[in-house]
């Protein structure tokens, strides 16, 4: 089987991890500008001021792009190069550079997807209390704003935010990634509630403003439970446990994808946070329920459970010497079947795997090129899982790697490279790794090569 027609094939890349000049046309600083320069935070002392250097290279890398055939490009808008303080009138040579690579990317016939929140939160909003400040919805929805009237007459497929979950728990919760924090759960659920509704308000500025017809949806995260057998009992065991909220943690997804698309909280999750939920009201959860046209889904690991005899779920350790990615997060293609699957059954909506990648061990050989063929094998079968879950009738739209080139991996700094496409980090070289002519060739057949 060969993926449909139209099927959208991408990379996926965003602001901090790849464009360098943090100070450039007026930029303000970001929590992650602070973050990095705080000893300690991110690994060997790491940070973006560098990174790719997209920002003066946007043109070679649009055609890298075009080079690879690449159908669609998902890409952030950094929030403080439009707003330098997080608010107020927008900085027009900031967004010029948006502007720019939106050009460059529909002369190159590659479309732009943008993601108008990918972490890179202003420094001087977070100052006056950042998410948990009843003003952030709306300060969010005046910086989309200032995106879509400047960039939706070419722009058509909108992302809210990247990883709700991911800024709220790491960011928020346990401290590892900017700005740092260790709320606690009241608080974070009530942070978290404001990025619900910065959602939701974001979501309407684009359907009144738009100047083409917008298709809007947003990228939540999470691993998967995929069943240890394909019987019903095991099933039904994974099923659960990607649904379940955790008490202590809004690591989850039914607590973020519930309100968005049902327009109520999980019973669930209520009951498992009990008195730390924040108060809400009616018309809360009617902003935060706005309608999508797609959902994002970023999915990289899951792990495998099964209901045992006594009827209780069951999470298998990964057995001894059990494939992993270089970052050490476990390789298990049965994810990009099983997320899907489970999100399409309570939801419906047309789902876009909007991130899938792996970390690899990647040098340049003496040859000169990068032998990553372990990436080649994870794209492989992580995709040969997916085009299962659509076998099964699962709509799935399209499909972006993660990532575009080898760029800043957050509190690990450049340790991990997840590129398509190799940077020298020392001379800003991009060289294509075998993976990326993989990619080329799985894009040009519409995947009719993958395993089954
Ligand atoms: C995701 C992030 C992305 C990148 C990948 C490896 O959680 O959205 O920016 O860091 O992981």
């Amino acid at each position: 089987m060969t993926f449909p027609k139209d099927f959208t094939w991408g990379a996926a890349t965003s602001s901090y991890q790849i464009e360098g000049f943090p100070h450039a046309d007026g930029r303000g600083a970001s929590v992650w500008d602070e973050f990095c320069a705080t000893p300690g935070r991110v690994h060997n002392g790491d940070t973006g001021a560098v990174a790719c250097e997209h920002y003066t290279r946007s043109a070679e890398d649009v055609q890298l792009m075009r080079d690879l055939g690449l159908r669609a490009y998902r890409f952030s808008v950094a929030w403080p190069r439009v707003m330098p303080t997080g608010r107020g009138p927008a900085n027009a040579a900031g967004l010029a550079f948006y502007d720019r690579l939106v050009d460059q990317l529909l002369e190159a016939k590659v479309e732009p997807w943008l993601t108008l929140f990918h972490w890179d939160y202003p420094l001087p909003l977070y100052r006056e209390g950042g998410w948990l400040h009843p003003d952030s919805p709306q300060w969010f929805a005046d910086y989309t704003h200032a995106v879509v009237d400047k960039l939706s007459d070419r722009v058509r497929h909108w992302m809210t935010l990247n990883e709700p979950q991911c800024f709220m728990g790491l960011g928020h919760q346990t401290g590892i990634h900017a700005p740092g924090d260790k709320l606690p759960l009241d608080q974070a659920l009530l942070a978290t509630q404001n990025v619900l509704l910065a959602h939701g308000l974001a979501v309407q500025v684009i359907r009144s403003r738009a100047k083409s017809p917008p298709l809007v949806g947003w990228a939540p995260t999470g691993e998967v439970p995929t069943p240890a057998t394909e019987t019903e009992a095991d099933i039904q065991a994974a099923r659960e446990t990607y649904w379940q909220v955790p008490p202590t943690s809004v690591w989850n997804m039914a607590w973020w994808l519930d309100p968005v698309l049902r327009g109520h909280y999980p019973e669930q999750g209520l009951q498992a946070y009990g008195s730390a939920v924040p108060r809400f009201t009616e018309a809360d959860l009617r902003t935060m329920h706005q309608p999508l046209d797609f959902l994002g889904l970023n999915i990289y690991h899951g792990y495998s459970c099964r209901r045992s005899a006594d009827g209780k779920i069951e999470v298998l350790k990964p057995s001894a010497g059990s494939p992993h990615l270089h970052n050490h997060w476990p390789f298990h293609p049965a994810a990009l079947q099983w997320g899907p699957t489970f999100v399409h059954e309570r939801y419906g909506l047309p789902i876009v795997i909007t991130e899938n990648g792996t970390a690899t061990h990647d040098w340049v050989f003496a040859d000169g090129e990068i032998h990553d063929s372990s990436r080649v094998d994870f794209f492989s079968r992580y995709l040969a899982a997916l085009r299962r879950a659509m076998a099964n009738g699962v709509n799935v739209k399209g499909y972006f790697a993660w990532s575009l080139m080898d760029n800043f991996e957050w509190a690990e700094g450049y340790r991990f490279r997840f590129g398509l496409v190799h940077v020298d980090f020392a001379t800003q070289k991009r060289t294509l790794k075998d993976s990326a002519r993989w990619y080329s060739e799985c894009i040009r057949s519409n995947g009719e090569f993958l395993p089954d």
